[in-house]
């Protein structure tokens, strides 16, 4: 017998341990040791109930992702074939489930005639964040036995159930005391069956699952989703597949499941979530850091600035467990900024995402404070106050002077040469950029500045802090705007000027949104104010030497008190947040351009929208690359998804580059540098590394 199973017989039951670290995953080798053992099992007289467990207490985790998109994942016996064996035996089948069965784990767990958890047992079908659905029966027993509805809620929001719930809707039939009464809970059901001679499996409750919906309950679900899922297949094939459940016997409801598997493991969508999924993975490691980099302990937090970042990053901390001090300069700002968490809070609790007791302990956690001197015991300070160089100035040099030894001293400038920043203290070795998004509380992503002299235990430490704290985190070298920000800038250049040359901001947005992208690059300005993009450029102007009148339409919109959202109008004129096309802008931007002498054009094509917009996005990323600013390509795809609603179904921005072929991508930008004119040939300059993959007939962007 494999060492991947362990057999043990007891007294008319076969126990079958699944002993494959660290979760069990159903690489072919453990498919044929399980479907070795369960025939061991079915064939010996002497076994009259058989317990599948795993014996790290771990039930399963599914899938070896290792193995995807490869061919070893089909390689027999497949997981539908062994787990349609398991139905077939004779004997009562018990999962015993410890710690979680999700995906494959779960679909063996339904395999099983009964199934027992542990009482923080997870069980799940989260598939669908892969782009894919479940392939091993789950999308045709699930519903079997708990019901279409619950069925697919479980398999389209891919979120596990605990075991209480699982209890409840009937994928568990019966909850142990505690992890260590698993196994025992499993024997005496087992001894129970035995007695009472019970059948192989209990029989489902939903035999017929379509009988408990109403006749157009798919086509309903199909329309009331389809906003929300964009161009999204895998909702689709999950609900398709469903549907199969209750039109289709059995056997032929698995076949079909297994052709929309197929499709989706094949497409598009999944590729790019699985990239995503990897990229994850990646962005952790990086050159130069690893387990024997030292770690400082983080046990006291501070905040200086108790604005919009400075109040969501120490909710961060807070609702991590973590008690942050955040200091202002004066009283009254103290006490909005804390009533504002506060405010926050409270609406966490009337949606019922938190009680009224942990709003006190996190409140509790939060201590104001005017005074730099109750800074020295701080492990961490992260400064959130005005993105004025000479204020910054001021904080870091008082902060040199109060910290201890060791703290370390992060920024969470969006746009500041972190590497100055550092030089008004002298540590910087501990200074470090920590470039939240906003709102803090509520963004996953965290941009990691890594100073030219950031010491490697600093930037390890961050690292783990922010992981502690929730946030995923990507590395980022210091330049103008780091990854994301850098990134914008040609994006929402050509977004300006095409609107002066005579695309309107719906045509411009709409374009981008087609792609699924959360919103339009004009609609995002709008959000996050005209005049704070104004102001961004302004200081940037500074340190670029190019003619900044691609902007100028924003920069009018400006000088007219069109902020965006908050003023009613932008790019777009707001009721509320109702958005709409506003005929002035236009206006607006001919004016502008016959002052400049732009040529406006009526036949603009969401063609080139397309390409001016997202290939200089795309191009700018890969110089980052080539500069070292960034990493990895796909930490460039984690930040685009994470920070800027780049719909991670399509991988983000490098990713969506290589699906759109490199060469597209360079002859794009070759075409326009042509085509318009000195604006052309001012910003439409390939990146040196972009030229250089295609020459050497690379479809993927990585640094050569
Ligand atoms: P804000 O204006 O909402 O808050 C700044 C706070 O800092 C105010 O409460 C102010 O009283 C306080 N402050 C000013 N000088 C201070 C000093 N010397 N000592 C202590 N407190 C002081 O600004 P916001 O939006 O929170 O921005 C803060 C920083 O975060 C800026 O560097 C900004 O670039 C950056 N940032 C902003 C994002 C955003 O979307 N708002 C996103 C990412 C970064």
């Amino acid at each position: 017998m494999s060492d991947l199973i362990h057999y043990r017989l007891e007294d008319g039951l076969a126990l079958i341990g699944l002993a494959r670290p660290p979760v069990n995953s159903l690489g072919q080798p453990l498919r044929a040791a399980i479907l070795d053992a369960c025939e061991r099992a079915a064939a010996d007289a002497s076994v009259k109930a058989i317990i599948l467990h795993g014996e790290s207490g771990v039930f399963c985790a599914g899938a070896d992702i290792t193995e995807f998109g490869s061919s070893a994942s089909h390689a027999t016996p497949s997981l539908p074939e062994v787990l349609l064996r398991l139905t077939s035996i004779d004997k009562p089948l018990i999962a015993a489930i410890g710690t979680f069965a999700l995906g494959g784990g779960l679909e063996l767990a339904l395999a099983c005639g009964y199934r027992v958890g542990e009482p923080k047992a997870r069980l799940g079908l989260p598939e669908i964040n892969l782009g894919l659905l479940p392939g091993a029966g789950g999308t045709q027993r699930l519903p079997r036995l708990i019901g279409v509805e619950p069925a697919l809620d479980l398999m389209i929001s891919g979120q596990p159930l605990n075991a209480a719930r699982a209890l409840e809707v009937g994928l568990l039939d019966r909850l142990a005391g505690s992890p260590e009464a698993l196994l025992d809970s499993a024997r005496e059901l087992a001894r129970e069956l035995i007695a009472q001679n019970a059948p192989a499996r209990r029989s489902t409750p939903f035999a017929n699952p379509g009988e408990s919906i109403a006749a157009d309950f798919f086509s309903q679900f199909l329309a009331a989703n389809a906003s929300r899922w964009k161009s999204r297949q895998a909702p689709r094939r999950v609900v398709a597949a469903v549907e199969a459940s209750c039109r289709l016997p059995l056997t032929e409801g698995l076949a079909e499941e297994r052709a929309l598997f197929k499709q989706a493991e094949a497409s598009a969508e999944s590729r790019a979530l699985r990239h995503v999924f990897f990229a994850e993975r990646e962005a952790g490691r990086i050159p130069g850091i690893g387990s024997d980099t030292p770690l400082r302990k983080i046990d006291k937090v501070a905040v200086i600035g108790a604005g919009t970042m400075g109040g969501g990053i120490a909710m961060n901390f807070a609702n991590a467990g973590i008690a942050v001090k955040l200091l202002e300069v004066k009283g009254e700002a103290l006490d909005r900024g804390l009533a504002q968490i506060r405010k926050n809070y409270e609406i966490s609790v009337k949606r019922g995402k938190l009680s009224d007791a942990q709003l006190e302990q996190r409140m509790a956690l939060l201590q104001g404070t005017l005074d730099y001197a109750d800074l020295a015991d701080a492990d961490l300070v992260i400064e959130a106050v005005f993105e004025k160089m000479e204020i910054k100035e001021a904080v870091f040099r008082r902060l040199d002077e109060v910290c201890k030894p060791g703290a370390i001293l992060a920024s969470n400038t969006s746009s500041l040469d972190v590497d100055v920043i550092a030089s008004f203290t002298k540590r910087p070795q501990d200074v470090i950029g920590l470039h939240f998004f906003s709102p803090a509380n509520v963004m996953r992503l965290l941009e990691v500045v890594r100073g030219r002299e950031t010491a490697p235990d600093v930037l390890a430490t961050t690292m783990k802090v922010a992981k502690q704290i929730g946030k995923l985190a990507v590395v980022s070298g210091v330049c103008f705007g780091f990854i994301g920000n850098r990134m914008l800038e040609p994006y929402s250049r050509e977004a300006h000027r095409l609107v002066l040359e005579g695309a309107t901001p719906a045509q411009v947005d709409n374009v981008l949104t087609g792609l699924d992208l959360n919103m339009g690059v004009l609609t995002m300005l709008d959000l996050a104010g005209v005049d704070v993009n104004f102001l961004v450029r302004q200081s940037n102007l500074a340190a670029s030497s190019h003619d900044a009148s691609y902007h100028i339409v924003g920069d009018e919109l400006y000088k007219l008190g069109r902020y965006g959202q908050k003023t009613g109008r932008g790019f777009y004129v707001y009721e509320g947040r109702d958005r709409k096309d506003d005929p002035e802008v236009p206006e607006i931007a001919a004016r502008v351009a016959a002052e400049l002498g732009v040529a406006r054009r009526d036949n603009i094509s969401n063609e080139e929208i397309h390409d001016r917009c997202l290939f200089m996005l795309i191009n700018e990323g890969i110089q980052l690359l080539d500069e070292g600013i960034a990493l990895r390509a796909s930490d460039i795809d984690l930040v685009w998804i994470n920070g800027y609603g780049f719909p991670a179904h399509v991988g983000g921005p490098m990713h969506y580059a290589e699906t759109v072929g490199l060469d597209k991508v360079l002859a794009g930008i070759q075409r326009y540098r042509k085509e318009l004119g000195a604006y052309g040939e001012m910003w439409f300059q390939p990146a040196s590394l972009l030229e250089r993959l295609v020459a050497a007939g690379k479809t993927r962007i990585e640094k050569i």
